[in-house]
């Protein structure tokens, strides 16, 4: 089977094709940062503008590069939800669009399941049940995942997301790339220890998390570093450092509470903040002591992409999980939309 995927739930346009005897073909993403750099986040009229652009580009691409065609697709995924309403109706049009003139379904997948299940994309030995750790730009959740479909919130955070705590804080430290990948690059060179940025919660024996208090108390570290003109090279790559560390000292920390409580001795890490190398290592370092097995997707397949949502849909329709009958051509899109209610469209 194979199956062409459509990703632009934000501010990325993503394009994959996906094969069930040959895995990810191919993977093409565009991503839009240079674009909403100087507005201080996602400008979504812009972000939208930009996938129109550029999807019809990077299949026509997807198609060349893979050496297959249009005649070659068993069928068509693309995400409905959540995110931008305007980015997701750019992908869910030319998705829809594409499976109608071919005559093929159209499969809609929820942003976060196909973040959820990427790490089976690589890891085959990867069985259920298992924890996932989902840490994006916009969700920190932690979740008791049964089976494809069964996700059951055990934490999850009371304000900002962890993603969305990197973004605040590199875009307060005037970086060119307002995301934690620039404040991981900049805490290589740091000490993490030269400032105290707080663990909101760590304390706590709640699964849940808040960073919304780490990121006040570094923009205060960082207006007083600025104002005493002591904001240089050395305090900024500290002060990455220090953040980079409580953000993942915290998600550590949790997730070992998690696999503690659940019994559940195999963990899963997605989403964007899962590229961050120190999360990866230290998680599992940490969890070595529980017997606990880590799992990560692919580096490359950390960020937003397209081949988990046409992954997500492979596993779909492998395990039987989709009512054809139900999936008629409907252009509508769930920019709002809980992961445990993830079943209600099929
Ligand atoms: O999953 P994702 O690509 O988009 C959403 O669904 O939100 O996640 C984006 C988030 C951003 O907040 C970005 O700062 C974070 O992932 N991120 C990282 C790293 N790479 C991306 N955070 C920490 N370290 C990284 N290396
Ligand atoms: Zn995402």
């Amino acid at each position: 089977m194979i199956i062409l995927g459509f990703e632009s739930s934000c501010d990325d346009t993503g394009v994959s094709i996906f094969c069930s005897n040959r895995g990810v073909v191919i993977n093409l993403v565009n991503n839009q940062s240079l674009i909403h750099k100087d507005y201080g986040g996602v400008v979504p009229e812009l972000a939208s503008r930009d996938h129109l652009n550029k999807i019809s580009f990077l299949t026509n691409k997807a198609f060349e590069k893979s050496g297959l065609s249009f005649s070659d697709i068993d069928a068509v995924a693309y995400t409905i939800g959540p995110g931008l309403s305007g980015s997701l109706l750019i992908g869910s049009s030319f998705a829809q669009t594409a499976a109608w003139s071919m005559n093929i379904p159209a499969i809609p997948i929820h942003h976060l399941e196909g973040h959820l299940l990427s790490p089976l994309i690589s890891n085959a030995k990867l069985e259920f049940p298992f924890i996932s750790l989902l840490v994006s730009g916009g969700h920190t959740q932690l979740m008791a995942v049964n089976k494809i479909g069964d996700y059951n919130v055990i934490g999850e955070t009371l304000d900002d997301a962890a993603g969305e705590a990197f973004d605040k804080i590199a875009r307060l430290m005037g970086l060119d790339y307002c995301n934690g990948a620039e404040i991981a690059k900049l805490a290589v060179n740091g000490d993490p220890d030269v400032f105290q940025i707080p663990r909101p919660m760590f304390n706590s024996p709640s699964l849940d998390f808040s960073f919304s208090g780490l990121k006040t108390a570094a923009m205060i570290r960082i207006k007083e570093l600025q104002s005493k003109e002591m904001f240089d090279h050395i305090a900024r790559a500290n002060i990455a450092a220090s953040v980079q560390k409580s953000i993942i000292d915290i998600l550590i920390h949790k997730s070992y509470l998690a696999v503690k409580r659940t019994g559940i001795k195999t963990i899963v890490v997605a989403g964007g903040v899962s590229a961050n190398n120190l999360l990866r290592v230290t998680m599992l370092d940490s969890l070595k002591s529980l017997s606990c097995k880590v799992y990560f997707p692919p580096l490359e397949l950390s960020t937003d992409n397209a081949a988990m949502i046409s992954f997500a849909a492979y596993l779909r329709l492998k395990h039987n999980l989709i009512n054809m009958n139900s999936l008629k051509y409907n252009l509508s899109v769930k920019p709002r939309w809980n992961l445990k209610d993830v079943n209600s469209i099929y």
